[in-house]
């Protein structure tokens, strides 16, 4: 891939695993077309934001995020144009939020990073024929006695994970190519890179410490 001009290096460094990753889980695995809605757990993360972006450009009929802080939720809207946010921390019942706001008709794809600490209530979000795409485990893997699947064949839910390093060449080269297609809009400015901080790559221990605080709103980059 080329660089495009207008955009440096350190931006550049954020977009490929991003950007691709927020690619195949909207597409691929979710199938989103224009006119469905779109939930990004995380909204500030590095791959919701590419994510948001992308289905907004893309039509998306709403665009909505979570996160566990009320100005990174307040950011996803102001800055990326969501469409509304809900707070996940503490267990907040936020897909009753997401309910009474779209008029119980749910969302239609849901990429979640957490596992086991979103399961239920992505069931309780999910729109009928809706997918649930899992990318991580933020949140853990084992489910709490008690989760009610109910939703599986009440709505005909799909749940599917998905990760990048296991696909094989052919199929990590189309999303290369789908991700150069992109490129145009960087230049013009309709999609935007959000890196947080650069640091020099002796100073990794502090990237790896700012990452965990939780507090960033796109890329930690390091130079070599
Ligand atoms: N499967 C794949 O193909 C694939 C590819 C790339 C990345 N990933 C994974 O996707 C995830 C996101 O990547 P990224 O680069 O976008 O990350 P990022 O920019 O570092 O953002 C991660 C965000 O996740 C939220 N979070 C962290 N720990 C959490 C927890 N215990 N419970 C709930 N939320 C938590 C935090 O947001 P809030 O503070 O807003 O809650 C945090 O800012 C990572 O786990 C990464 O490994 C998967």
């Amino acid at each position: 891939m080329h660089k495009p001009n207008k955009i440096t290096w350190e931006e550049a460094a954020g977009i490929p695993e991003t950007w691709i990753t927020a690619t195949q889980a909207l597409y691929l695995v979710g199938e989103f077309a224009p006119g469905k809605s779109v939930l990004w757990h995380a909204g500030a993360s590095s791959v919701s934001i590419a994510g948001v972006q992308l289905a907004r450009a893309d039509g998306a009929s709403a665009v909505y995020v979570t996160s566990r802080t009320q100005d990174k939720i307040d950011w996803c809207v102001k800055e990326l144009g969501a469409t509304a946010g809900f707070d996940t921390s503490n267990g907040k019942p936020w897909a009753q939020e997401l309910n009474k706001l779209t008029d119980n008709k749910g969302v239609d794809v849901l990429i979640d990073f957490m596992g086991a600490s979103t399961f239920q209530q992505n069931l309780e979000a999910a729109a009928v024929d809706g997918h649930i795409v899992n990318l991580a485990f933020l949140g853990g893997t084992k489910l709490d006695a008690g989760v009610d699947i109910a939703a599986f064949l009440r709505k005909r839910v799909r749940y599917e994970g998905s990760s990048l390093r296991s696909r094989d060449p052919d199929y990590q080269g189309k999303l290369r190519d789908k991700l150069v297609q992109y490129f145009p809009r960087f230049e013009d400015g309709t999609f935007k890179v959000f890196v947080e901080k650069v640091f020099r790559w002796e100073d990794i221990q502090d990237a790896h410490r700012l990452m965990e605080s939780n507090k960033t709103k796109g890329k930690i980059i390091c130079v070599i």
